[in-house]
């Protein structure tokens, strides 16, 4: 069985080892005494759930956090971290979730800065670097197959082609080890797909990877081994054949890796809403008068409506006409038969439309603000607190707020904690449930589950099944055809700003929508 592997682990050196490493916030122990080795050249994933101290581990390996207690060994001598230049210094790169580059420099620039300090220091450098770090940067790029140009802003990248330039200062900066953080949380399909062939390229080149995941196939296809965490501990680890010979084997560790990381079996997603009800959205001959529509869509209640298609193809023109962000140029929008075309963004919130944005951080969670802000954002002049006017009804909105907290199984160390504080699944369980709380009868929800784990994924698909099955409408704008094929009972394919297929989920092709979304349907049936 894992002879071969278990073999090679004791032949290969550890590029890293922690042992005991522990840390806490206040109450919550995020790392209690963790053993981790990786072995160099090989790809590692870190897999748990939000919360279970992936991050936290990692950003102590990157020097960004000071442990309570445990040794870090890299390549085989004790560190201590005191920064991440000190990290760097001994080879451990990171590229974070939320990325650090300057978006009005160009790649070339923020690679030579990312090394020289800051004011005038930077500027010299930059002057004198510049060039050289062109050309060194192109070599780097052509070798490993990046594909980014140099002198390109990084303003005007694409969050895959950023990513890549983060990879690149990292490995510009001299690191052997790359640890990556959720990195294809926020990409598309075909993004992804480039980011594991780079991957792959760099782990030939010698590169070192640890890989923080909780996607079953990306850990499945390119890691060696995996170390599952479960609130804050190693649940446990297991190696990760190339290959099986048995589809069968392979399920059982996809399962076993499961159980160890949500400690129990996946859970059930309830069955499909067999109900008819009316219509809840009505759209007609809609357009912006730009690059979106004109089209025609029905949501009706007790479905779920999936809009499909390749990023940038109309999917936020279209939440934008609907919520009042942007105005129709033509055709209309009727929610339960109330023509809301011109209503204000406000005003349709009031009549019954909820919103899950795509972007949590520019619009749905406040992050200055605490927990109980965050969960009553929206109904300060609406139910359930009028009319006390909202600063007398201090212990109205903590009651509402711990309410959603404990139904959505929010884990915040308290209310009163600022938002940020919460991890990413967390402060999306906040949001979903802030959002249903309004009793909505439409809900759209844009990639609502977009970097989340599996069991805050759950949660938000059995909260719009919930919704659906009352009878509400729920238009879902998703990048992940699995969670489609998962909750949707009707799925549209938007290309270009125009609807291009149409097809129920039951009969649903997936080569077909493909087709749809590539628009090679034609070339395709040549
Ligand atoms: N700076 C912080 N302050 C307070 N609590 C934190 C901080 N960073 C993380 N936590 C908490 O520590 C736990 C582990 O978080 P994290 O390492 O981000 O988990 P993961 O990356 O696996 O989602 C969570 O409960 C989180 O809320
Ligand atoms: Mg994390």
């Amino acid at each position: 069985m894992a002879t071969n592997g278990a073999s090679q682990a004791v032949t290969t050196p550890a590029a890293i080892r922690l042992a005991g490493v522990s840390k806490h916030f206040g109450p919550v122990k995020a790392n209690r005494s963790i053993d981790l080795t990786v072995r160099e050249g090989s790809i590692h994933g870190l897999l748990g759930e939000n919360g279970a101290g992936k991050s936290t581990l990692m950003k102590i390996l990157f020097g960004m956090i000071r442990p309570d207690a445990g040794r870090i060994e890299i390549a085989g001598k004790d560190v201590n971290l005191r920064s991440s230049a000190d990290a760097l210094a001994h080879g451990i790169g990171m590229v974070q979730q939320h990325f650090s580059l300057i978006g009005k420099l160009t790649v070339a620039e923020n690679l030579v800065l990312g090394r020289a300090t800051t004011g005038f220091a930077a500027r010299w450098v930059k002057s004198l670097d510049l060039e050289s770090a062109s050309r060194r940067a192109m070599e780097l790029s052509e070798r490993l197959g990046f594909g980014v140009d140099p002198s390109a802003r990084c303003e005007t990248l694409s969050v895959g082609a950023r990513q890549k330039v983060e990879i690149l200062k990292a490995l510009w900066g001299g690191a052997t080890t790359l640890v990556l953080d959720e990195p294809t949380a926020a990409l598309s399909p075909p993004d992804a797909e480039e980011l594991y062939t780079l991957l792959q390229n760099l782990q030939r080149d010698g590169t070192t990877i640890v890989l923080i995941s909780h996607k079953m196939p990306e850990i499945m296809r390119l890691c060696d081994r995996v170390t599952v965490l479960r609130d804050g501990a190693v649940a446990g680890e297991a190696e990760i054949p190339r290959a099986f010979e048995d589809p069968a084997d392979r399920h059982a560790l996809e399962a076993r890796l499961v159980r160890l990381m949500i400690g129990r079996n996946r859970p059930e997603v309830p069955s499909r809403s067999s109900h008819i009800w009316p219509t809840v959205l009505s759209v007609r001959n809609l357009s912006d008068g730009e690059r979106f529509g004109p089209i025609d869509l029905d949501v009706h209640g007790g479905e779920i409506l999936a809009v499909v298609g390749v990023e940038g193809n109309g999917q936020s023109q279209f939440v934008d006409l609907l919520i009042g962000l942007k105005k129709a140029a033509q055709g209309g929008i009727a929610l339960d038969d109330i023509d809301i075309t011109r209503m204000t963004t406000l005003e349709r919130f009031q009549s019954g439309i909820a919103h899950i944005p795509e972007d949590r951080h520019r619009l749905a969670v406040a992050d200055g603000m605490s927990v109980v802000d965050n969960a009553s954002i929206g109904f300060i002049d609406g139910a359930p607190f009028a009319p006390t006017p909202f600063w007398l009804s201090r212990k109205r909105r903590a009651r509402f707020a711990a309410s959603i907290v404990k139904r959505n199984k929010v884990r915040a160390s308290s209310i009163e904690a600022p938002v940020t504080s919460l991890s990413g699944g967390n402060q999306q369980k906040l949001v979903v449930g802030r959002e249903l709380a309004r009793a909505p009868r439409l809900m759209i929800a844009a990639q609502p589950t977009r970097g989340l784990d599996i069991g805050s994924t759950a949660a938000v698909h059995e909260a719009l099944i919930g919704l659906r099955d009352q009878g509400g409408g729920v238009l879902l704008l998703s990048l992940d055809l699995t969670e489609v094929f998962t909750i949707a009972d009707r799925i549209v394919v938007f290309r270009q700003g125009r609807i291009v297929g149409e097809t129920s989920t039951a009969e649903a092709d997936v080569d077909q929508i493909g087709r749809w979304m590539s628009g090679v349907d034609r070339e395709a049936q040549a």
